[in-house]
């Protein structure tokens, strides 16, 4: 997918914790994006020829030695720029404005009043509400600027010299307390920096079956296929742009979700849907023995990764010369890795454990690389994969591994299992009750009036607030006595998590209602023998993780 030849906005990364959400939403305009840290030569940004950039927040003063700084040529390239928050106070710092400690501290929802005659903020409301989080503010604002918003305690809420086209936000329209931040992000690249949108899913689809039909001519591709969004989209794709000239590889590690191995070979396999050669390993023995009397979490991870690699390269050797490697890496996973934006990696997660050392391949091919996460699902959905796999929640690569506590063995897993298919289809089911009901009640025409959405995406838009973003059932690794019968019982306490959480790095615990929680309880007792108590974990992230390892 050649990127390049698309109308693109640069987002600075000066490392605040909004950075990727600034780039989803400009690409939710259609208009495409990339982050790149403060860092970055003022000669590369001017070679990649932005239609517009936009400064990002960060935690540093801008008037401190040593804060993240950026070269004063940006705003003379005559390239429109948006600052945010410290972008915005960077922007009057090097322009002849004054920031300072600010008087009062704003954070949370605030009243702004903007001007609605300035091109930014054009279709908001006089009266609006904006997310501020910051200790500095502008005092005074550069020569050659004037303010077109205020709130109570900061005169200079944004700013704007119109004629050279820079503008600052010292608010977050990012975030979506602030409620029309998206209408000024969207007036940003399109009255602004002039773009007309032309990124756009249906076209990707295209364009990179094309791509890769030209690169990859008559060779042979290898693809290890986890069954997860984004390996199954990357594979999918490439189904599409060479057919049987893919072979992937699904690695079954005895560690997946209750079913799931037949899942995926349902969709991929000989029966399913695509044109593909797939190849299913059942390794799970292989797992358990290397897993026996291994505690340790992360040496279970390592151990669960080798073994990938190991049973991957096994299978590689069989097939002989492969031309290209598939891999599903998406954008985060590209800037998080340092190669883009700036946000300190707070934990790395590997899928696979790494790249075989000993497949010879000539290329590796990532053609979800520059895509957010809804973007991928948006191509799937394009693609026509099901709508339970598109919409699938996260699943750690080493799945079930990580969601028992110490040893890992076929009962603890088998356990685990079923406690959490229980678990799962009582919140779906409630979930789906629920929406049904409001639905109905709000006389809509459920699903006549829908014509682009399936009966699914008609249920899930409409799902509880409570909805968790991540649950599953684990495993703690403590017994407790308890009764059954007549008979007393030792056996072992399941664990339900269920987290809301935008971006995996903070979250809240769902709050499940109780009937439904009770109604797990029942069912996992009466139906999953070993266990005889069922635990709900209250915990945020932080101080807890999602995962329990
Ligand atoms: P934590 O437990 O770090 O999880 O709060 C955050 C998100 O990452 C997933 N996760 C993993 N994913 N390999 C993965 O591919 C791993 O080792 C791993 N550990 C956690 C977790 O499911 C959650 O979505």
């Amino acid at each position: 997918m050649s990127v390049n030849k698309k109308e693109k906005i640069i987002v600075i990364d000066f490392g605040g914790q909004y950075n990727q959400l600034v780039a989803r939403r400009v690409r939710e305009n259609n208009v495409y994006c990339e982050i790149y840290s403060y860092k970055t030569p003022l000669e590369d940004i001017k070679n990649m020829s932005p239609k517009g950039i936009i400064l990002t927040g960060g935690p540093a003063s801008c008037y401190e030695e040593n804060a993240a700084s950026c070269d004063t040529g940006l705003f003379e390239m005559g390239v429109p720029v948006l600052g945010l928050c410290y972008g915005a106070q960077l922007m009057m710092h090097l322009l002849g404005g004054k920031v300072e400690h600010a008087p009062v501290r704003e954070y949370g929802h605030i009243d702004l009043t903007v001007d609605t005659s300035s091109p930014v903020f054009a279709d908001v409301s006089e009266n609006t509400v904006c997310f501020m989080s910051h200790n500095d503010y502008i005092s005074k604002a550069a020569p050659g600027f004037h303010t077109i918003a205020h709130t109570e305690n900061c005169p200079f809420a944004a700013i704007a010299n119109d004629e050279k086209k820079l503008y600052g936000f010292q608010y977050h329209p990012e975030v979506l307390h602030t409620t029309e931040g998206s209408v000024m992000l969207k007036n940003f690249v399109y009255n602004v920096c002039g773009c007309s949108g032309d990124w756009k899913m249906d076209s990707f689809v295209q364009e990179s079956i094309e791509e890769i039909r030209k690169k990859v001519g008559d060779g042979k591709v290898l693809c290890a296929l986890s069954g997860g969004v984004d390996s199954s989209v990357a594979a999918v794709l490439l189904s599409k742009a060479v057919g049987k000239q893919l072979t992937c590889v699904f690695v079954d590690h005895g560690l997946l979700r209750k079913d799931e191995g037949d899942q995926v070979e349902g969709i991929f396999g000989p029966d399913g849907s695509y044109d593909l050669n797939f190849i299913r390993v059942n390794a799970a023995s292989r797992y358990y023995e290397k897993l026996k009397d291994v505690t340790e979490p992360e040496r279970k991870r390592k151990i669960i990764g080798e073994e990938f690699i190991r049973v991957f390269e096994e299978e590689a050797k069989k097939i002989g010369r492969v031309d290209y490697l598939v891999q599903g890496t998406i954008y985060p996973d590209v800037v998080e890795s340092g190669l883009g934006g700036e946000s300190a990696v707070i934990k790395s997660h590997h899928n696979v454990g790494g790249l075989p050392e000993h497949v010879d391949f000539k290329e590796i091919i990532e053609p979800l690389k520059y895509l957010f996460k809804d973007e991928v699902r948006k191509v799937g959905l394009e693609l026509g994969i099901p709508d339970h796999l598109v919409f699938r929640q996260p699943f750690p690569g080493p799945g079930l591994g990580v969601r028992i506590i110490g040893e890992v063995n076929e009962e603890k897993v088998r356990i685990v299992q079923d406690a959490d298919a229980i678990y799962r289809s009582e919140v779906e089911k409630a979930a789906e009750e629920y929406a049904v009901k409001k639905l109905s009640y709000e006389g809509a025409e459920i699903w006549g009036g829908h014509l682009h959405n399936s009966r699914a995406a008609i249920i899930r838009h409409n799902y509880p607030d409570w909805m968790p973003d991540q649950y599953f059932a684990a495993l703690t690794n403590m017994r407790s006595v308890g009764v059954m019968g007549d008979e007393r019982t030792y056996d072992y306490a399941v664990c339900l998590r269920a987290v809301k959480t935008v971006d995996f790095m903070t979250a809240e615990a769902a709050q499940i209602p109780w009937e439904v929680l009770q109604k797990v309880m029942n069912r996992v007792i009466n139906e999953v023998s070993g266990v005889n108590r069922v635990m709900f974990d209250l915990t945020s992230k932080p101080p807890g993780t999602i995962e329990l390892e």
